[in-house]
């Protein structure tokens, strides 16, 4: 339901995020002390959107952040850098 009230598929925006404030700071807190983290979960508990949360805020905080989505094909492996990092 594209647009919808509870939008379904795959990562939620900040906007629609819900909940998961407690788990986010800690991530934050983790990462930003040098930590390395693994998610893991049922599909759809919201990893993803969380992940890219954490690096909206570490970016915002002026972090640089960059994302590798493994799930596409080689040719087109998504890798977002944050412009600072050139
Ligand atoms: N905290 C949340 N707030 C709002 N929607 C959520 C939340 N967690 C999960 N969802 C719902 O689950 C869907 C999938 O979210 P997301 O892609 O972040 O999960 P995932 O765990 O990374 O999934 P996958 O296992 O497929 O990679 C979202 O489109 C949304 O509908
Ligand atoms: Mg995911």
């Amino acid at each position: 339901m594209p647009g919808g009230l509870f939008p379904l598929g795959g990562p939620v925006s900040k906007e629609n995020l819900v909940g998961r404030e407690e788990f986010i700071n800690s991530l934050i807190h983790r990462l930003s002390e040098g930590q390395s983290i693994m998610m893991a979960g049922p599909r759809y508990i919201g990893k993803t959107s969380i992940a890219y949360e954490v690096l909206r805020r570490l970016k915002e905080n002026g972090a640089y952040t960059a994302s590798v989505d493994f799930f596409r094909s080689i040719p087109s492996a998504l890798v977002e850098l944050d412009a600072r990092f050139f």
